[in-house]
């Protein structure tokens, strides 16, 4: 899927569905079990690679995952996360950045963590070839300056969503992810915007939900009271391996199935 059948979405019946996906044998779950677009998230940071936040996490990290999550999916969009600082100063740096997403990577889009910062950005970045999915509400790459709280809670912040979707809009964004807003904003958001709206922790009126696949799978050890967790892989995953353990350590494995043994060899001595 590219932007253009993203865009064509807008209003559907049918909401678009997005997870998160790191790694090559996910996002080839991913795409069989049907979802449209796969987020190379930032989240990688704290969900895979053993970080607190994802603020460490560099551009070359964001594109290797990426080139997995490509080289193992064909019909889905491969959206790659711009991480914290590989945008926002110097914007040949960004360009250069999210291009290696597309070249290197083979993402089909960014994602920029947005604010009246990234609005410059995003028409350059469109009128360049390189689709970008807008992200407000909570940004997770704020957290050192505003915390992990609910965004848009106040009307005046409410009010700054809606003119930042808006001026991403017109800056050619194809779509824009809403991160636990209140649903009422993110209502509004989605009546008053022409491009998709994908929302996590943003109500059910959004055009798209997007979740991590670590909560959606329980494989994370918690997961965000806004999320869902539909399945125990954590559990099954520690089931698998303590069997594993308690048959290497009762001496079943491994058995003669998975022995083999050369008749021609002799004594070794
Ligand atoms: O990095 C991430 O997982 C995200 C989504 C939660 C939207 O940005
Ligand atoms: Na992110």
């Amino acid at each position: 899927m590219r932007a253009k059948d993203i865009r064509e979405r807008k209003g559907d019946d049918e909401p678009l569905t997005m997870l998160t996906a790191y790694d090559a044998p996910t996002a080839a779950v991913l795409e069989e079990a049907g979802v449209e677009m796969l987020l190379v998230g930032d989240s990688v940071g704290n969900l895979r690679l053993g970080y607190d936040s994802t603020i460490p996490v560099t551009v070359d990290q964001i594109a290797s995952h990426t080139a997995a999550v490509a080289r193992a999916s064909d019909e889905a969009m491969v959206v790659a996360d711009m991480p914290f600082l590989s945008f926002g100063a110097d914007p040949d740096e960004a360009v250069e950045h999210a291009g290696r997403m597309l070249k290197e990577a083979n993402a089909d889009a960014v994602k920029i963590e947005s604010g009246p910062h990234t609005v410059e950005l995003t028409r350059r970045l469109t009128q360049l070839g390189v689709p970008v999915q807008a992200h407000l509400g909570l940004t997770p790459q704020h957290e050192n300056e505003t915390g992990l709280f609910r965004q848009g809670t106040e009307e005046s912040a409410a009010k700054q969503i809606l003119d930042l979707a808006h001026k991403h809009e017109r800056a050619g964004a194809f779509s824009l992810v809403l991160e636990h807003v209140p649903a009422n904003v993110a209502r509004q958001v989605t009546e008053a915007i022409s491009i998709p709206t994908i929302g996590i922790g943003a109500g059910p009126d959004c055009d798209g939900q997007v979740l991590t696949v670590d909560e959606v799978i329980g494989l994370s050890e918690s997961a965000a009271p806004f999320s869902e967790v539909f399945g125990d892989v954590r559990g099954e995953m520690r089931s698998a391996v303590e069997s594993y353990v308690a048959a290497v350590e009762s001496g079943e494995f491994p058995a003669d199935d998975h022995s083999h043994y050369e008749d021609d060899i002799d004594d070794l001595h």
